[in-house]
This record gives structure tokens, C-alpha cells and sequence, in this order.
């Protein structure tokens, strides 16, 4: 069911759950004010309690009430960034928030969006908590449709378009002496080291000393077609994922994930294709590796890893 803004802000004033566009990927709507509404998402999404959700604001100052004192390059991260597609992971006065939302942790994460929709309905609610608008496990949902295959024809959806980035946030976690990347994302990681003065680590929670995101432990992203990650197509794949520059067998179904040369729109297109899989009943495709390795590259690799796991 598609909602306007001012149905969606309503709703969610209300205490509803409703699903809205970001610049990144669609999300699943909750006021910080309604922990009912912020109990509904994890049941509708099922997803572990044990993972945090990431709080949505349309101003920083909407931050300052949580915050006791900002980590050093704070304010300079949001001067570059923000509004946009990184979010923060920083230590806030626990009384503050409901747990529920920052799933017991003495930290919380904070997101500007850079999305006019969202902004119109944030300035009406404040602020909002908003995972990914898919269920647990699945590839995100960057169109309206997505969100309505997970939940539901009648599921409230304010229909902002497609979303520009089609890949989630980057997430900036503070550990105490440094920034680490806690997921990759819209954002390439080398972006960060002109602002910090050293490239921060991406911190895949594998190394037990450094804080992590809860959610990179949990399979994500995958459409229920096998995937396969692979620099040659072997003989018995029927269905390869693969760029407009590379060429494969003929006799093959191609599923073109873009071009070589433009990596933003393969990461716009990325859950689309990997939910194609699924719509058109693939039980099997393989990925062709042979794509570079950085900047926004990694990010999508590291999305088609974990797909694939
Ligand atoms: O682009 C995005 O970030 C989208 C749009 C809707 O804004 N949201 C999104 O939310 O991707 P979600 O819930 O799918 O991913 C949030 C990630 C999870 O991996 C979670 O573990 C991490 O943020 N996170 C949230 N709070 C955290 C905290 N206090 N410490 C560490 N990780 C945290
Ligand atoms: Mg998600």
C-alpha cells in the first residue's frame, strides 16, 4: 500500500511501522519514542534482538541529547559526509536511548540522511530508527516492490523512487583511540583517510579485541538461489552474474550486473539482481570475480561474499 509523506509521518507518530526511502536502501520506520513500534520491526524483520539499530536524524543537534562528548574527528567526519550515506558509532548516555535500539551496548549508531523524503518525514517525527527494509538474511529492498515482496501488498510503503546508492552506509565505529570500519558500503573506504589522517581498518569482527557491528556475524543479502564466486565459469553453470565487458559462453543465461566502468550503478542494481534470482525460480548462478579491488569494488565484493556464504 502506498502512503504519502504525511500518511507515513502520521503513522509513525502514532507508534506504526512503516517502510520509507533513504538514499541508500528503503527502511523499516520506528520513532525513537515508540519501543512497541521498535519491538514490532525486530518481530516483522526476524531479526536478532541482539542486533542495534541504526537512529535516523535531520539535524545533528537532534544527536546532542544523547551524547555526552564527541570522539576527536567527529564533527569533522559529519562536516564531509553528512547528509549522506555514513553512519557513526559513538558512546551515549545510555538513560537516553531505549535499549531495545542499541541492543543493550553503551553506544548507538547515528545516521543524516541525504534523501528529501526522508528529511520531510523526520523533520515532522524526529528522530527515527530504520534497518534495511527486508527480512533478515535477504537482500535489502532498493525499490517499493522489493519491500512489498518481504512484507506484503498491504504493507505501507511511501514510494520515494529508486534508491540512488543501492548499497547500505558505511559504518564508522569509534573504538576508543581510533575510527574502524564496521561495514563497508556506499561510502569507499579510502574516502576516510584524508579526514582521520590514516586509513581506518575494517574491522569484520573475526579479531575479538576490536568493537564490531553485531550484524556482520549474521548471513545477509542472499536471495535463496546457490551462489558461487568464481574467476572461471566452469561447464555446468547455467547462470553466470557478469559485466558488460567480459565475455562469456554463449550458451549461457546472462544476468549483466553492469559495466567495469561504473561501479556506482552496479552497487544501484546489485540487490535488484540478486532478487531476480529468485523471481525468475534460478536455483544456481555464478559470479564473475574478475572486477577490481577497490573503492566501491570492495564493497560489493564484500556484499557478494557474504551472499554467497
Ligand atoms: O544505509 C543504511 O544504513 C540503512 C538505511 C535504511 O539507513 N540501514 C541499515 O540498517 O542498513 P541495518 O539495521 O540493516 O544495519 C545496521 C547495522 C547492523 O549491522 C548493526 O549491527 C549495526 O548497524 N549497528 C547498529 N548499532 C550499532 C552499535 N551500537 N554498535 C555496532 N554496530 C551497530
Ligand atoms: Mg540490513
Amino acid at each position: 500500500m502506498r502512503i504519502s509523506v504525511q500518511q507515513a509521518s502520521q503513522k509513525l507518530l502514532d507508534g506504526h511501522v512503516v517502510a520509507i526511502p533513504t538514499e541508500t536502501v528503503y527502511g523499516l520506520a520506528a520513532s525513537v519514542s515508540h519501543p512497541e513500534a521498535i519491538q514490532r520491526i525486530f518481530s516483522l524483520k526476524r531479526r536478532p534482538l541482539n542486533n542495534p539499530l541504526i537512529i535516523h536524524v535531520a539535524d545533528r543537534m537532534q544527536i546532542d541529547s544523547y551524547v555526552e562528548t564527541y570522539p576527536e574527528k567527529f564533527s569533522e567526519l559529519c562536516d564531509r559526509f553528512w547528509p549522506g550515506p555514513l553512519t557513526v558509532v559513538i558512546p551515549v548516555k545510555m538513560e537516553t536511548l531505549p535499549s531495545v535500539i542499541r541492543a543493550g551496548l553503551p553506544t548507538a549508531a547515528f545516521r543524516l540522511p541525504n534523501h528529501p523524503v526522508t528529511r520531510a518525514v523526520i523533520a515532522e517525527t524526529g528522530p527515527l530508527v530504520m534497518p534495511s527494509a527486508n527480512l533478515s538474511g535477504k537482500p535489502s529492498a532498493t525499490v517499493p516492490e522489493h519491500v512489498e515482496q518481504d512484507f506484503g501488498s498491504t504493507f505501507p510503503v511511501l514510494d520515494g523512487g529508486p534508491c540512488q546508492h543501492g548499497l547500505e552506509s558505511t559504518i564508522l565505529i569509534w573504538s576508543g583511540s581510533e575510527w574502524v570500519i564496521g561495514r563497508l558500503g556506499a561510502i569507499a573506504g579510502e574516502e576516510f583517510a584524508p579526514i582521520l589522517g590514516y586509513a581506518p581498518q575494517f574491522s569484520n569482527g573475526k579479531s575479538s579485541q576490536k568493537p564490531i557491528c553485531p550484524g556482520q556475524h549474521y548471513r545477509h543479502y542472499a536471495p535463496k538461489a546457490k551462489l558461487y564466486l568464481t574467476d572461471e565459469i566452469p561447464h555446468e553453470c547455467r547462470t553466470v552474474l557478469g559485466f558488460e565487458e567480459n565475455s562469456y559462453p554463449k550458451e549461457k543465461r546472462i544476468i549483466y550486473l553492469g559495466s567495469l566502468d561504473s561501479p556506482s550503478s552496479v552497487a544501484r542494481n546489485l540487490y535488484h539482481n540478486l532478487r531476480l534470482l529468485d523471481n525468475e525460480g534460478i536455483a544456481a548462478a555464478w559470479i564473475d570475480l574478475s572486477f577490481p579491488n577497490h573503492g566501491l569494488w570492495e564493497s560489493i565484493r564484500e556484499r557478494l561474499l557474504k551472499a554467497s556464504q
